[in-house]
């Protein structure tokens, strides 16, 4: 059976178990209709929020250059063009002086551009949308876990990425231009339709052949993803109830081996899950001192101290508030469903089989080695 076969046969069957699950209830009933502008909007969070905001009713407009999937929305207004650091290259003129109820700018992470954007509009909208991320925070509160929307952010000087740097300086000045009619939002890995980052896959590609693999840890480690749908849907209902703040949107923690054992599921698989500890790994050549290594071999899983509470942030506070998170299956078929749909996509397993199967011999007949 060829890979799409599989993965089409595997998200049919998983579409059909997927009917007994209980679906959060989401209504858009009686909400006012409300014309948005949307900074960006045709990549990945930006259709999932077109989406669940024309599904409940309201008007949009769209501003991008029309590089990234032009032909998206046909129907809706599009005007064109250009954000850039640099002032003298912005070009805001298709915005001219029109007004919207709320305005979301949904991916730039660079301080200079999310604040010209934000002062040219803040006198022309009642609501104004920033995506964030979980990386604003300051890494040095990520040992600790349970950390909410109070804890400090990553500083401007700091020695942490641009990007984490930048969304945190973003929401400071945003707070600073726009004061109390703003909502940020800071998700955590989001995953879903639309999403290119083969991480989900990854597992569910590997386990769903079938046969013994590696899983990282004793099973306990926790960790955090949340549905594009889910991300947009709450955009959205911060709209509709004027609901102002900012909010941490990483879902429930749940345990790295509840994860695995959906992928199991969604995929229909037998495979057996080895679960070894992460200090045999590394003795063996998987490397945790090197990050990016755990995370090409082992995708969404953050064992290190420092990293503790990564998966752990709360968001409580936007539960608080309405905010409702589909089940781990639904995200996981999408997954499947969306890379099935790239015409062309090879997958390739960041820990090839040959270097797992001689792990797993080796791991079965540790008996002397430590
Ligand atoms: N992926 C994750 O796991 C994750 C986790 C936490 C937070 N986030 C955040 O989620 C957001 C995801 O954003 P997205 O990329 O999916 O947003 P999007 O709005 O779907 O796509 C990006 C948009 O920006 C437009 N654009 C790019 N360069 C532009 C320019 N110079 N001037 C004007 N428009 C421009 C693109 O259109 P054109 O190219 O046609 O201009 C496109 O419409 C980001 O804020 C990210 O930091 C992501």
């Amino acid at each position: 059976m060829n890979r799409r076969k599989f993965i089409k046969n595997s998200i049919l069957a998983s579409a059909i178990s997927t009917t007994l699950w209980e679906f959060p209830f989401r209504s858009f009933a009686n909400t006012t209709p409300k014309n948005i502008l949307v900074l960006g909007g045709t990549y990945f969070l930006g259709p999932a929020f077109v989406e669940a905001a024309r599904a409940a009713g309201h008007s949009l407009t769209l501003f991008n250059r029309g590089v990234t999937n032009p032909d998206m929305f046909p129907h809706l207004e599009k005007l064109r063009g250009y954000r850039s650091p640099a002032t003298e290259e912005e070009d805001f003129s298709a915005l001219a002086k029109r007004k919207w109820d709320a305005v979301i700018d949904v991916w730039p992470h660079d301080p200079s551009m999310v604040t010209s954007a934000a002062k040219l509009l803040k006198d022309r909208t009642k609501h104004y949308l920033y995506v964030s991320s979980i990386a604003a925070y300051a890494e040095d509160q990520l040992a600790q876990p349970h950390i909410t929307e109070e804890t400090p952010l990553a500083q401007w000087d700091g020695d942490q990425s641009p990007y984490c740097r930048g969304k945190a300086e973003s929401e400071r000045q945003l707070n600073a231009i726009i004061g109390h009619n703003l909502t940020i939002v800071r998700p955590c890995g989001i995953k879903g339709v639309r999403d290119d980052t083969p991480d989900a896959l990854d597992w569910l590609r590997r386990l769903q052949n079938g046969r013994q693999h590696i899983a990282p840890g004793d099973g306990n480690d926790p960790v955090t993803i949340v549905d594009v749908k889910d991300v947009a849907e709450f955009l959205v209902l911060a709209i509709d109830k004027s609901i102002y703040s900012t909010f941490n949107l990483t879902g429930r923690p749940m345990t790295f081996r509840y994860l695995l054992e959906e992928c199991k599921a969604v995929t229909h698989s037998d495979a057996e899950l080895v679960w070894i500890p992460g200090d045999w790994l590394h003795q063996h050549g998987i490397d945790s001192v090197y990050l990016s290594n755990w995370l090409r071999k082992f995708p969404d899983w953050r064992p290190e101290p420092s990293m503790k509470g990564f998966f752990q942030i709360s968001s409580e506070k936007a539960y608080g508030v309405g905010w409702q998170t589909r089940p781990l299956r639904d995200t996981l078929i999408d997954c499947l469903e969306y890379f099935a749909s790239i015409d062309g996509y090879q997958w390739k397993d960041t820990l090839s089989p040959e270097e797992e199967a001689k792990l797993l011999e080796l791991w079965e007949h540790r008996t002397s080695s430590p």
